[in-house]
């Protein structure tokens, strides 16, 4: 009896052992629990997740359950990427206020994403490659501590587009933040050049317009992908991008950029790889760019005039152009040359530029062009196309 009775005062030690050692580790927070199971019940294929069935609420351990963590009872992360989940996230979210890491790229997460207001904690969130489609007003209101933010390819509001959201002006930590693919629409807020930490910049494939604004120029940025925008993209010069000498990599195609390309380009010195492919620019083809040890030029389907330089870029095309040679090194025409300064005069207009094609004006004459029996230009003919004399 007596051994019996010390049985059952050892068993209720133990019990009170573990009940304390339970809340020194801190059970999971009954909270953040709720919104795991919400999380759960989401998903079209919850068993990929291999988290306990009933009876096991404390999510943070030990054991923690898979692709959960925690500190002080609370999540810290969740880190489900590329695991076919199917299905779509709670609303209650952002009362995971803890989160400070989160990984759902890579999945087949779809329907409304819920906001993400308030979560101050928050620096990592990598959420690309899914088929949400819907994005709340206020997702990004309060996201004080973001360094990198990745929405990439994701079907966002498709039928009305969403602006570029203002509220990150506020989130000065932010180094990289990806949009690509995301059906954004109108201009590029000018607080993106001043965002003190950003490093790379991806917003390829939406439909932006608008120019590159005035203070990219003082941004130290490295990477900037503003490519393939639907319908006409971003116009205006490309001056401010000869400012940033930062930047290692540039995309710039598939937009409507005008104007020539700036000879500040050669101060891009660290420079990787630059494409202007499928802009509207023109003019002559800055030395200080054929200079840059670039690993990757592209400046196919432009307006470029003139001589082809000599490259020091390891790869560079240049198809689909205006200049007068189709091999580098090789000098214009002396009358193609005097042609040459009459259009930068006018700042090389695209009606001139995209039809002064090649070295020879007058074998078949280039329009708005008579030449005489000897081959020689007579007459400049260029009526109604709204030309002024340009100076810079
Ligand atoms: C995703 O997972 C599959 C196998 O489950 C693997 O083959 C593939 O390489 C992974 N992709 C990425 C981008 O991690
Ligand atoms: C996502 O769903 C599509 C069908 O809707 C399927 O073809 C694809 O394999 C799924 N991908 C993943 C990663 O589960
Ligand atoms: C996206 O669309 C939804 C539903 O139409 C709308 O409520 C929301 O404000 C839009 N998001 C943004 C960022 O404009
Ligand atoms: C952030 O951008 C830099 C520059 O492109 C890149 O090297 C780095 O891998 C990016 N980091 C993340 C987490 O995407
Ligand atoms: C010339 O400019 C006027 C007014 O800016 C414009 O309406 C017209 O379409 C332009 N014509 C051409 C040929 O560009």
């Amino acid at each position: 009896m007596a051994e019996s009775g010390d049985v059952s005062r050892l068993r209720v030690g133990l019990v009170l052992i573990l009940c304390f050692l339970k809340w020194v580790h801190a059970v999971t927070d009954p909270n953040d629990f709720e919104v795991l199971m919400d999380f759960k019940k989401g998903l079209e294929n919850p068993e990929l997740l291999r988290w306990p069935e009933e009876g096991d609420d404390d999510p943070c351990g030990p054991p923690l359950w898979p692709h959960v963590f925690c500190s002080d009872g609370r999540v810290t992360q969740i880190q489900v990427q590329n695991m076919s989940l199917a299905g779509s996230l709670p609303e209650n979210f952002n009362q995971l206020t803890k989160l400070y890491n989160l990984g759902l790229q890579k999945n087949n997460f779809t329907g409304k994403l819920p906001t993400f207001r308030g979560l101050s904690e928050l620096q990592y969130a990598f959420l690309d490659f899914n088929h949400f489609d819907t994005i709340p007003a206020d997702f990004f209101d309060g996201l004080t501590s973001i360094r990198v933010l990745s929405l990439d390819y994701n079907p966002l509001n498709h039928t009305a587009g969403w602006s570029f959201p203002a509220a990150l002006e506020g989130s000065s930590q932010l180094t990289n933040l990806s949009i690509s693919s995301c059906n954004l629409v109108g201009p590029l807020p000018d607080f993106l050049g001043k965002l003190p930490l950003l490093n790379s910049l991806r917003l390829s494939y939406n439909q932006l317009a608008g120019e590159i604004p005035a203070n990219f120029g003082q941004s130290s940025m490295t990477v900037l992908w503003l490519n393939n925008q639907e319908g006409g993209g971003l116009s205006g010069t490309l001056d401010v991008v000869g400012e940033m000498t930062s930047l290692t990599e540039l995309w710039l195609q598939g937009n409507s950029f005008t104007g020539t390309i700036p000879d500040s380009i050669g101060g891009l010195v660290l420079l990787k790889k630059l494409n202007l492919n499928g802009n509207k620019l023109a003019g002559v083809i800055p030395q200080g760019l054929a200079d840059l040890e670039l690993d990757d030029l592209d400046l196919n389907n432009n307006h470029f005039m003139g001589p082809i330089p000599k490259f020091k870029a390891s790869k560079v095309s240049y198809a689909s152009n205006s200049f007068c040679q189709s091999k580098p090194g090789l000098s214009c025409a002396e009358q193609v040359n005097v042609l040459l300064d009459f259009v930068a005069d006018l700042n090389y207009p695209v009606s001139i530029a995209s039809e002064w094609s090649g070295n020879d004006p007058c074998g078949v004459p280039w329009p708005g062009l008579n030449c005489d029996a000897n081959s020689k230009v007579s007459v400049i003919n260029l009526p109604r196309r709204n030309l002024t004399v340009w100076r810079p």
